[in-house]
């Protein structure tokens, strides 16, 4: 069997930081950003935390590759193939839509991971009950790792970053906080937090923006995370952080992006961290949160997706 090490130190050094911003402080609201994109330069972001348990899954089978999918500018299939060549391991991505260069393509193939592309109705068939049975006869034995590092394994990695932020509490000068608020793809990383919120008997609400429209089912695969962690469906809260659909930008979020990092030095990416920031100002320009009232926003990484981003945010900003 062959063994899979472990994908660093225990837990890695994702430091939490305060920010300052005009509508924050006219609101008196504070907000500190947990920086998991600060973690390390290939596996960043949320996917570290994850992809860990997953791959703990894949030593305990004895798994010889991972196999998993995602689109040409994947994050967590970038994650994943630098896992892989990390730890060793074969890792095959399967491919949304026709063959294309990217540069998280450009990654993958140098990472070593296999591809394949599946087009729009092959991919659309990931949510077949048998998607994977002929994949796994031509890969035996390799571990799939579902869309995006989901499932409870996924959400169960994210539930040690709710003692990694009250242990560093007090770096920021705080002894709480109220609330949570992060970007939701698939709901796996806000479930892990409110699994761990909820383990502590702790009730800090956690709010997700949903970067993708509400048809994509989030609220739904949260309530069954839940479900599956034998806790109750609650302690968080879904908004619509999409601007209009995945993936989609437009000149004024290119000028959120921009004006935040001029003014705090925090860069974000269009697709998930600056949607749920402007989502996040939406409701404390609405007054939505009382005065003194403090909020950890988790930084979910996803930085190395803005290179394909750069040239449309430029042409958006000038
Ligand atoms: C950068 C980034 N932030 C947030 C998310 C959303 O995470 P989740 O699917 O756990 O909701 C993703 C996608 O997985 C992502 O790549």
């Amino acid at each position: 069997m062959p063994h899979i090490p472990s994908l660093g130190p225990d837990f890695p050094d994702a430091p939490l930081q305060l920010v300052d911003l005009p509508w924050l402080h006219e609101a008196g609201v504070e907000l500190a950003i947990l920086r998991l994109d600060l973690i390390d330069p290939e596996l960043s972001g949320n996917k570290w935390f994850k992809l860990a348990c997953h791959l703990e899954a894949a030593r305990d089978a004895g798994a010889k590759g991972l196999i998993s999918l995602g689109g040409p500018h994947s994050n967590h299939l970038h994650a994943l193939a630098a896992a892989g060549r990390r730890l060793g391991m074969a890792t095959v991505g399967l491919l949304r839509g026709a063959e294309q260069t990217t540069p998280t393509i450009e990654d993958l193939q140098a990472f070593g991971m296999q591809l394949h592309w599946l087009g729009y109705g092959g991919y659309r068939a990931r949510h077949r009950a048998d998607f994977f049975d002929d994949w796994l006869q031509r890969y035996g034995g390799y571990y799939c790792v579902p869309e995006g590092g989901g499932g409870l394994p996924g959400a169960l990695g994210c539930v040690p970053l709710v003692d990694h932020v009250r242990r560093q509490l007090s770096a920021v000068g705080w002894d709480d906080y109220d609330a949570w608020w992060l970007a939701a793809g698939t709901g796996t990383t806000l479930a892990g937090l409110v699994i761990g919120e909820q383990r502590q008997g702790r009730q800090r609400r956690v709010y997700g923006s949903l970067a993708g429209p509400p048809s994509h089912g989030v609220a739904e695969n949260v309530g069954k995370l839940l479900r599956e962690a034998e806790l109750v469906d609650e302690g968080y809260r879904l908004v619509d952080g999409s601007r209009g659909g995945f993936g989609r930008f437009d000149a004024p979020l290119a000028q959120f992006i921009c004006d935040v990092e001029h003014i705090t030095g925090l860069p974000l990416e269009p697709v998930y961290t600056a949607k749920a920031m402007m989502a996040l100002r939406l409701l404390v320009r609405d007054g939505y949160f009382a005065r003194g009232a403090r909020i950890i926003f988790v930084h979910t990484g996803g930085l190395q997706g803005r290179r394909a981003a750069q040239a449309a945010l430029d042409k958006l900003l000038h």
